[in-house]
């Protein structure tokens, strides 16, 4: 069954969303690449890796439904973070953003009957959960971390553990 051409556009919306998370990831993990914090900078590379592969697979569910690929363009990402919590603070409030964007997919595609699309959709749901809760982790280790720079170092170091944990 062919794709509405309003839901062809949403989906290419959320393609957008994804992509902007792997550019925006990329940014922040720059911050702290750049602050010498290199376990927390491999942490949002491979955030950034996975938000790419999300937009991939967006992009194979439209060629599969023969549905065409609309380029959209791009927003720049801030770059200024006052603090690790902040850059943590702020990758969350995106998650629940494109959490939000999902939900609201997921019910229109319920509302046209379009189930197929709905079934796609339940993976990204999944995903969202299980990103926003990583956030959420994060931004309770560094609220208790709080101004302390060993204890900084010491998270620090489990980020890295954590990047590298779920490469293999
Ligand atoms: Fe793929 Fe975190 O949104």
């Amino acid at each position: 069954m062919q794709l509405s051409k309003d839901l062809i556009q949403n989906l290419n919306e959320q393609l957008n969303r994804e992509l902007y998370a792997q550019y925006f990831y990329l940014v922040i993990a720059s911050y702290f690449f750049e602050k010498d914090l290199d376990g927390f900078g491999e942490f949002f590379l491979k955030q950034s890796q996975e938000e790419g592969e999300h937009a991939m697979r967006l992009f194979h569910y439209l060629m599969e439904k023969g549905a065409p690929f609309h380029p959209l363009p791009l927003e720049i990402p801030p770059k200024n973070y006052e603090s690790p919590l902040s850059c943590f603070q702020t990758a969350r409030e995106y998650e629940e953003k494109i959490s939000l964007s999902y939900y609201n997919l997921l019910k229109k595609a319920r509302d046209l009957g379009e189930f197929d699309v709905e079934e796609f959709l339940w993976w990204y749901i999944r995903e969202q959960r299980e990103e926003e809760a990583l956030m959420e982790t994060w931004i309770a280790r560094l609220s208790h971390a709080g101004n302390d720079p060993a204890a900084l170092l010491l998270l620090d170091k489990e980020a890295r553990k954590l990047a590298k944990a779920s490469d293999s």
